[in-house]
C-alpha cells in the first residue's frame, strides 16, 4: 500500500510514520513521499532524512482552503506520486468536494482528540479548557463533515486533575505517535473493511 503524506508543520506523526517504516513496523505501508503547503515547514525536512521525495505545493492566496487553481494543482501533485492513500499528518486546510472526490475513501486525517468531541482548531486546549478526564486522539476517513468522517480507529488519555496543559500536549501527541503508524499498517493489511 503506497501512502502519501501531507503536513503543514513541524512534521512529529510524519516522522513517526517514516521512523515505524524505516524500522519494518508498517508491514506493507510504504510511504512515496511528503507534500506541504508551507515551504518552510520542518516536516519537508524528513524527506531527504529518510530518503523519500519532500515537495512544497503552492496553494493559493487563501489560508486555509484551496482556491480552484490551486486544488487542481494539488490533486495532480498527488497523482504524480502514484499514492493510493493520502494521509493528513497536521495538515490545516479544509479539503473540498473536488479534492476528495478526487481521492474518494481514500483520505485519513489524524486528530488530537476523541472525536465527536472537540473538533476543530486546538482540540487539546478544548478539551483542558473543558476539564474532561479523559481524551486522546482519532484517525477517520475525511469527508466534507469537518472531523466528521468514519473513524478508523482512537487512543485515550487520561487527564489527571491539575495537568498542565502542556504535560497533556505532550501525552496526545506521544498517543498519536503510536496510533497513526497502528492505523497506517492496518490499512495496508486490509483492517478496516467495513468502512473503507
Ligand atoms: C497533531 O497534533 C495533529 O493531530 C494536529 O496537528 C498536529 C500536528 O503535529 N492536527 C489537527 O489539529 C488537524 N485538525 P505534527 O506536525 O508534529 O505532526
Amino acid at each position: 500500500m503506497r501512502f502519501l503524506i501531507l503536513g503543514s508543520g513541524y512534521g512529529s506523526n510524519a516522522e513517526a510514520l517514516l521512523k515505524a517504516w524505516k524500522d519494518g513496523s508498517l508491514g506493507r505501508a510504504t510511504p512515496v513521499g511528503i507534500l506541504s503547503d508551507k515551504a518552510d515547514a520542518r516536516i519537508l525536512q524528513l524527506g531527504p532524512r529518510f530518503g523519500i521525495p519532500a515537495d512544497y505545493v503552492e496553494s493559493g492566496s487563501k489560508r486555509t482552503v484551496f482556491d480552484p487553481e490551486a486544488e487542481a494543482r494539488w490533486i495532480a501533485a498527488i497523482r504524480a506520486t502514484g499514492a493510493e492513500w493520502v494521509v493528513l499528518a497536521g495538515f490545516m486546510r479544509v479539503l473540498k468536494s473536488g479534492f476528495l472526490n478526487a481521492f474518494p475513501r481514500r483520505i485519513i486525517n489524524l486528530h488530537p482528540s476523541l472525536l465527536p468531541s472537540f473538533k476543530g482548531l486546538h482540540a487539546i486546549r478544548q478539551a483542558h479548557e473543558y476539564g474532561v478526564r479523559v481524551t486522546g486522539c482519532t484517525v477517520h476517513l475525511v469527508t466534507e463533515d469537518l472531523d466528521g468522517g468514519p473513524i478508523l480507529d482512537q487512543a485515550v488519555v487520561r487527564v489527571e486533575p491539575g495537568l498542565p496543559l502542556e504535560d497533556l500536549e505532550t501525552a496526545v501527541h506521544a498517543a498519536e505517535h503510536r496510533l497513526l503508524p497502528t492505523v497506517v499498517r492496518a490499512i495496508a493489511e486490509g483492517a478496516y473493511g467495513d468502512i473503507v
